[in-house]
């Protein structure tokens, strides 16, 4: 019995925050070494004819690359995970396992880049996809064919903020014989783990929240599905879009911290969103911890935070370059994720290449600003805004005093 007790103690499953430091492998087991170490090489000596050591050439596995890729897996609790080049790389690869002929689903509300990939390329191929609002499940259910193979969502979308139902939009995708994609950027697997609500492959631009530090470009797909493995590590072995050692390392060191990093822009999101909402040239902030956010509830039901990303209308879309040239502490700059505060205008950058009639739908319009809130002092982020604001007055009084 004793010893029952002890072994129950030994199993203690670590919790996300030791796991995320960890890794899969805490140390070198040939040096003890506590960094992973960078294999920086391109190719490996075969100990024999037919034979290897697990590891021959970069571009098809390399062992920094392994570590993260069983690193992703375990804190998206899933059963494999794949590295890439950039996000973009990640979700190219995805839609490989897809053939000509099917049709996709897609969230209308997401990053620009992944509607330019869709659209412009994949559809020339023969794919075929319906952009809607997959925040309201009764257009998820009608825009359903006999030839649709997915549903492909952000959640929360970029950038409006709105929550699709992960359990909801996977049990409709498994009943009609399809798979649930989900890009998971905007929360990390800190926040959010959608394999665990049914979905089938996580994406993400690991660029963002996992890397950190707005200093390299990641992507990863996660999953637990053994009959697509090995046609994604294929893809990913013969398009050559693996993630390089180096980045590898970058990105398992990023990761070592993402607790501190999401716990720290879910507070100071939380304090500059309900700041903004008192500000007079704002005319409405989106974030979905706010509980009169329409999928409040919806989102305290799949996410454990509600992340550092805001994005707010303003009632004058003159303000707009104004605010741009006039923040200090906050960067004009596109991406998101890191430690350091972004501002975007998605309009001109993040969505442009999104056609005016579907921006528009969606709400990407000229009076809408996106937020990346990163980790310095909120009060510093705050009043960095305040000061944006008087300077948007005093240009709108100028502009008002001419005859
Ligand atoms: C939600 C989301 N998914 C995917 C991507 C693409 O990732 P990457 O820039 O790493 O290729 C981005 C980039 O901004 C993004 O915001």
């Amino acid at each position: 019995m004793e010893n029952e007790a002890h072994c129950k103690k030994e199993i203690r499953t670590p919790s996300m925050d030791t796991v995320l430091v960890h890794g899969t492998v805490p140390f070198d087991p040939v040096t003890g070494a506590i960094s992973t170490p960078i294999y920086q090489s391109s190719t490996f000596r075969h100990p024999g004819l037919g034979r290897t050591t697990g590891f021959d050439y970069s571009r098809g596995i390399n062992p920094t690359r392994s570590e993260l890729e069983r690193t992703m897996a375990l804190i998206e609790h899933g059963k494999y995970g794949l590295a890439f080049a950039s996000g973009m790389g990640a979700i190219s690869t995805v839609i490989k396992i897809f053939k000509p002929g099917d049709h996709l689903i897609v969230s209308e509300d997401l990053y620009g880049g992944t509607y330019r990939l869709f659209n412009e390329y994949y559809a020339k191929y023969g794919f075929s996809f319906s952009w809607i609002d997959t925040s309201n499940f009764n257009k998820v259910q009608e825009a359903i064919r006999p030839e649709t193979k997915a549903l492909f969502i952000e959640t929360p979308s970029n950038p409006m903020m709105k929550v699709t139902d992960i359990r909801r939009s996977a049990e409709l995708m498994h009943r009609r014989g399809g798979l649930l994609i989900v890009d998971n950027t905007f929360l990390s697997p800190y926040f959010q783990n959608p394999l665990d609500l049914g979905a089938d492959i996580v994406v993400h631009s690991g660029t963002k929240y996992l890397a950190g530090h707005n200093d390299t470009l990641a992507g990863f797909i996660v999953h637990s599905r053994d009959e697509i493995d090995e046609p994604l590590r294929n893809v990913q072995k013969s398009e050559g879009a693996s993630l390089a050692p180096f980045d590898a390392w970058l990105l398992i060191r990023g990761i070592q911290t993402l607790a501190v990093r999401m716990e720290r822009h879910n507070k100071n999101a939380l304090s500059v969103a309900e700041w903004l909402r008192t500000q007079d040239r704002v005319e409405k902030v989106f974030y979905p911890g706010f509980e009169d956010h329409p999928q409040h509830q919806l989102s305290c039901s799949q996410t454990r935070g509600s992340g550092g990303m805001i994005s707010f209308y303003l009632k004058d879309p003159a303000d707009v370059a104004v605010i741009l040239h006039s923040v200090t502490v906050i960067l004009f700059a596109e991406s998101l994720g890191g430690v350091q505060s972004l501002i975007t205008y998605p309009l001109v950058q993040t969505h442009s290449a999104i056609p005016e009639a579907m921006r528009l739908s969606a709400g990407v319009n000229d009076k809408l600003m996106r937020l990346s809130v990163g980790i310095e002092d909120a009060n510093d982020i705050i009043a960095d805004l305040d000061t944006a604001f008087a300077r948007c007055k005093i240009e709108q009084g100028k502009k008002e005093k001419k005859p």
